[in-house]
Order: C-alpha cells, then sequence, then structure tokens
C-alpha cells in the first residue's frame, strides 16, 4: 500500500509557494486546544477487586457542547439495575466540575447510538434526550440516532 501523502503544495498567483503540515493539535494554538484536551475524561465504575464494571467517556466537542463517546455497563448481568442511571450522573458531575468557572456554559450534551440499540435508545430517552437525528449508514451495519440533551434548561454549570 502506497504511504498516504499530503496535496502538493499550492503556487499563488503572486508565485509565492503555500505547503501543508500536520501537526498534533497539542501543538496548534496550545491555549485553545489545552483546554479541549483537559475536556476528555473517562469516568470508570470500579468494584472492590479492582475491576472495571463500566464506563462514560466525554469530550468536549465545541466550547459549549460534550459529546459521550463511549458509554456501557459492561456485563448484562449488571444492567438494569440503576447503575447507568448513577454512571450518567457522575458523569454530569464531571462535567459540571469542568465548566465550573469557565466563562462559557455547557449547552448540549449529545451521543450517537445504533439505531438498533433499543436498550440504549430508551436509556437515553428515560434520561432527558431527545432524538436530534438519524444519520443514514453512519456505521457500516446500522444507521446512527443521534440524541442530545439541553443542558441550558437545566442550568447544570
Ligand atoms: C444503556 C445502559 C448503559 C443502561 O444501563 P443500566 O444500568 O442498565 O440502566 P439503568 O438500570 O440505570 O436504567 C435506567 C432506565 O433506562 C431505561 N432502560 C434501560 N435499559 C432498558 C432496556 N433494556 N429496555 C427498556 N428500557 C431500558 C429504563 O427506563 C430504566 O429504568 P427502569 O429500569 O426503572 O425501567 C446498558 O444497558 C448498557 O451498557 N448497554 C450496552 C451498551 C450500550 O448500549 N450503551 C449505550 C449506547 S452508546
Amino acid at each position: 500500500m502506497t504511504k498516504p501523502r499530503p496535496p502538493a503544495d499550492i503556487t499563488t498567483a503572486q508565485g509565492a509557494r503555500l505547503r501543508f503540515e500536520v501537526v498534533d493539535v497539542r501543538h496548534h494554538r496550545p491555549d485553545y486546544y489545552a483546554d479541549v484536551l483537559a475536556g476528555y475524561k473517562a469516568i470508570r465504575l470500579i468494584d472492590d477487586r479492582g475491576r472495571t464494571r463500566g464506563e462514560l467517556v466525554w469530550r468536549l466537542a465545541t466550547g459549549q457542547t460534550v459529546e459521550i463517546t463511549e458509554f456501557g455497563i459492561y456485563d448484562e448481568a449488571d444492567r438494569r439495575q440503576g447503575w447507568g442511571t448513577q454512571l450518567l450522573e457522575a458523569g454530569l458531575a464531571s462535567m459540571r466540575e469542568f465548566f465550573l468557572g469557565k466563562p462559557y456554559k455547557l449547552r448540549r450534551i449529545y451521543i450517537f447510538c445504533d439505531s438498533i440499540n433499543e436498550q440504549g435508545r430508551r436509556f437515553y430517552e428515560a434520561h432527558g434526550f431527545e432524538l436530534a437525528a438519524i444519520l443514514p449508514r453512519f456505521y457500516h451495519y446500522c444507521d446512527a440516532a443521534m440524541y442530545a440533551r439541553d443542558m441550558e434548561r437545566e442550568d447544570i454549570a
């Protein structure tokens, strides 16, 4: 397989050359991206033997929008006893902490869920998320259901 290459340089109408550079975001506008990278948290649900039984990962998507990128109680036998609800609460608490003292507030939390995942969809619907969009063929095996929760209404942070 040939190595992907960035597009060729550009020559402006005035004859100047422009080139493309790929930079890790930590080194690109560091003030802004330090904040974005700090806003990327994993909340783990750990038992007394140190095993992780569930996780929620969220990231700052825009200055005022958070995406939950991972969310689950690993073992099926552990589900449907309120752990997911408490994990979501722990996630919201960590978002609230992140936004504390920031000049902007958290407006929306969103998540992409397999459209065929009925338990996930029922869970979000039971927790204040509304279906925002269906994205056709988002995954190779099914559509995505995008759910969003309006945090402005709740004044979370
Ligand atoms: C979605 C998930 C995290 C929910 O966790 P959980 O611990 O089972 O959820 P809770 O026990 O806190 O459920 C809270 C409410 O959500 C709804 N809900 C949860 N699972 C449901 C199911 N299988 N069918 C219908 N409603 C369900 C119910 O309203 C439930 O309240 P109730 O039990 O009083 O009726 C869990 O099912 C899971 O890990 N699934 C696999 C991964 C996944 O689908 N992740 C989300 C998509 S990205």
